[in-house]
């Protein structure tokens, strides 16, 4: 079985923001993604809702027709409570603080241990799957089979960061701690600066792989692919 890609929309929703109106629609972006292929659809509301917000996420849910993605940081009440409104297919939940730029550290699964699994246990009550972001290290996939968790996400920066320079040394940490989550039978994600030439070796090497979501990358390639046919249809309008 191939991993999943779900689709993170919240470029979408970023471009959209910047003209105040609702073009690009990040409902026709959900509902395209999902007929052109995507599995799923992912979405990460921001305290400051400066992407994607939370009257989205209630949208979108009205037209999954695939599997629904929440990331988010679950200190916030109001993160939790959307969630357990909307009801996704899964929540993956990351400890981002509110201002920043994108996710960049996973969870401490040692130090935040009973935290983890008290606030992992509101959302698997509500019969929500649950995944939390980690860095590649085997004792925190080790310490985050101990808090309920469903899966895990590997935060795939440092990967992606060191693919172009030796992909094998750049995987190694990601195996291993791949490995972990099989023997703990945790299931596994991964995401972050994943793109078209990252993906394939990534996938390979990772045979327990159930899904990766990715928005930067594949938002950017859509532009660049999509301009051709683009400019062409603008210059048939002006013939
Ligand atoms: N996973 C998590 C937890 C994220 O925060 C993000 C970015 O919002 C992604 C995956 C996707 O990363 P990218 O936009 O680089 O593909």
């Amino acid at each position: 079985m191939p991993a999943k890609l779900s689709v993170n929309i919240n470029k979408i929703a970023t471009l959209r923001n910047s003209r105040g109106g609702d073009n690009p629609s990040v409902l026709q972006a959900a509902i395209n993604c999902q007929k052109f292929g995507a599995d799923g659809i992912t979405v990460h509301p921001r305290p400051d809702e400066r992407h994607i917000r939370y009257s989205d996420v209630r949208e979108i849910k009205s037209i999954i027709t695939t599997e629904f993605n929440i990331e988010g940081n679950p200190v916030e009440d109001k993160f939790v409570q959307l969630v357990l409104e909307v009801k996704p297919t899964q929540v993956t939940l990351v400890p981002d603080a509110p201002g920043q730029l994108t996710s960049n550290h996973g969870w401490d699964t040692i130090a935040k241990a009973d935290y983890l699994r008290e606030i992992i246990s509101v959302f698997k009550k509500a019969g929500i799957r649950v995944s939390i972001f980690v860095d590649p290290i085997e004792a925190m996939v080790a310490a985050a089979a101990d808090t309920g968790t469903d899966r895990v996400e590997l935060y795939t920066e440092s990967y992606a960061k060191h693919y172009h320079t030796n992909k094998h040394t750049a995987i190694a940490d990601y195996v291993k701690a791949a490995k972990v989550a099989e023997i703990k039978q945790l299931g596994l994600n991964a995401g972050h600066d994943l793109d078209m030439h990252n993906l394939k070796f990534f996938a390979q090497s990772i045979p327990n792989l159930a899904e990766v979501s990715i928005g930067h990358a594949l938002i950017s390639d859509a532009i660049y692919l999509g301009l051709e046919n683009v400019i062409q249809l603008y210059k048939r309008q002006l013939q």
